[in-house]
């Protein structure tokens, strides 16, 4: 794989469905444009948006210059290549329900099927299977087509599964892209290099020289006008199952044999297979289900999960989650790993904590008591930075200790546009490179670790404990730490 191609790619049909959608909007037609900017997009890339809206190609235009010029920064925006991106752009009314609704599509394809094709599937997981059954009805899938999807990927292992059968009915696996955004994210990536980039890091990377691992992905939003879907899915459905795993794995994958998209997933894989199951009452002892009540942020206060838009008054659903791991692997045995994601919380963070073990003997004093051993940080947001914390002897007479901070800020050594994290997925799509994608095995095994514990909450009626917003979260998630003389990374 490369990290980073800036290669030019073959002339390609980028069919979005759900192409009126927010995340079209917000992160997709962004990602396209600043990668025309970039000018990777070949000459003959088209882009065709598939929406239920009475649009044609102009109105359509129009309504992409008003919603989509929100999201690219002043900075980010040039007029001349905006415009010259909107040629790319077309716009087709489509019931994709209705099989006859696609006779535009075949029209707006027809003569063009050695082009890569691809269907992007940025809508509701309920269409998915009418658009694989009307693009297939409709003779439109070339050997060179690929299929996009969006996460959730089902509710459970078993929907999934079903998800995958109509799939795999009408595309082969190696035309499947089954989208996890975060593996788009540049210090995702970055993990890779800095463990199989360096040799530093693999010899202290195992149970022998690491304590705990803690992973969090905290957002300051609430659920942001997508109550209806939030409130039946739950955090652990929406970012343990997909994303915070995803982490998990790369973090704690034994190195490939080589950066092909296979030897990465067979790693990949490994690692969820050997996750310790949690069941029962161990999951309820090893996990904690929170939910956000109104609480404040220095800008002003905000609502509880009740009062958001669409949210039943007797909603039992989680907005945070933390859950206590193991890895059941001579690397890793008896390493706890500490996960936890939430909405409304201090701010919007994602990072990987690794703590080192402690010295065996210390020799010196220290003005912390060496409370905090060596840590590796690795944060992902807001900003993407990758610190180290060490000790050194404080300036002065004295020997005594102190911890410093070894920085490494992306933003200063690089100093280059933030990237979407769909830049790289989209291209990766277009040029056919699905190592940053989830094989239909790893959502199966993310899904088959996830089950139980929500059935374990199910049978045990475990309901959600309530913690304010703009905190890190409900107490019981501090005690799931400090059992065993930890606490949470909250600098
Ligand atoms: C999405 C979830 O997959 O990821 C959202 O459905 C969440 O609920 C989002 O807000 C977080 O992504 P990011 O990139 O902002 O951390």
């Amino acid at each position: 794989m490369n990290l980073i191609s800036n290669d030019k790619l073959q002339p390609f049909d980028f069919v979005l469905f759900g192409g009126t959608g927010d995340l079209s909007v917000r992160k997709l037609i962004p990602a396209l444009y600043f990668r025309h900017c970039e000018n990777q997009l070949p000459d003959d890339g088209r882009i065709i948006a598939v929406a239920r809206s009475d649009y044609d190609t102009e109105a359509f235009k129009q309504w992409l210059n008003e919603e989509v010029r929100q999201h690219i920064s002043d900075e980010d925006f040039n007029e001349s290549d905006w415009l010259e991106f909107l040629q790319r752009v077309l716009y087709f009314k489509v019931d994709v329900t209705n099989v006859e609704s696609y006779q535009s599509l075949v029209d707006a394809l027809a003569g063009r099927e050695s082009h890569v094709r691809v269907f992007y599937l940025s809508v509701a997981p309920s269409l998915f299977t009418h658009i694989t059954k009307g693009v297939q009805a409709a003779g439109l899938i070339t050997p060179t087509s690929r299929v996009a999807l969006e996460k959730p990927l089902g509710r459970d292992r078993q929907s999934a599964e079903d998800i995958n059968d109509k799939l795999s009915a009408a595309f082969s696996e190696d035309q499947i892209y089954r989208i996890d955004h975060y593996l788009g994210k540049e210090t995702v990536q970055n993990l890779l290099a800095l463990r199989f980039g360096n040799a530093l890091f693999e010899p202290l990377w195992r149970s022998e020289r690491i304590n705990d691992v803690q992973i969090t992905i905290a957002e300051s939003l609430g659920v942001e006008g997508r109550g209806g879907f939030y409130d039946q899915t739950g955090a652990l459905r929406d970012m343990v199952q997909n994303h915070l795993l995803q982490l998990l794995v790369i973090l704690a994958m034994e190195p490939p044999v080589s950066i092909d998209p296979d030897a990465v997933r067979d790693e990949k894989i490994k690692v969820l297979r050997a996750l310790k199951p949690l069941t029962g009452i161990d999951a309820i002892e090893n996990s904690v289900r929170g939910q956000y009540k109104a609480g404040a942020y220095v800008d002003g206060p905000v609502q509880g999960y009740f009062d958001e838009k669409d949210i039943p008054a007797d909603s039992t659903t989680e907005t945070f989650v933390a859950l206590r791991a193991e890895i059941a692997s001579w690397r890793w045995e008896g390493v706890p790993f500490f996960l936890r994601t939430g909405k409304r919380m201090e701010s919007k963070t994602t990072e990987i904590v690794i703590n080192f073990k402690k010295v065996p003997h210390s020799i010196f004093e220290t003005a912390d008591g060496f409370s905090t051993p060596n840590q590796l940080i690795i944060r992902l947001q807001p900003e993407e930075s990758i610190r180290m914390r060490i000790y050194v002897k404080a300036w002065g007479d004295d020997i005594q200790l102190q911890p410093v901070f070894l920085n490494l800020d992306f933003n200063d050594v690089f100093q280059k546009r933030k990237m979407i994290a769909y830049e790289r997925l989209l291209l990766d799509v277009i040029r056919g490179n699905p190592t940053l994608f989830m094989r239909r095995d790893e959502v199966a095994a993310a899904w088959a670790w996830i089950d139980p514990i929500r059935e374990a909450w199910e049978q045990y009626q475990y309901s959600p404990k309530s913690y304010t917003a703009g905190t890190w979260g409900p107490a019981a998630a501090n005690a799931l730490i400090s059992k065993e003389g930890l606490h949470w990374n909250e600098d």
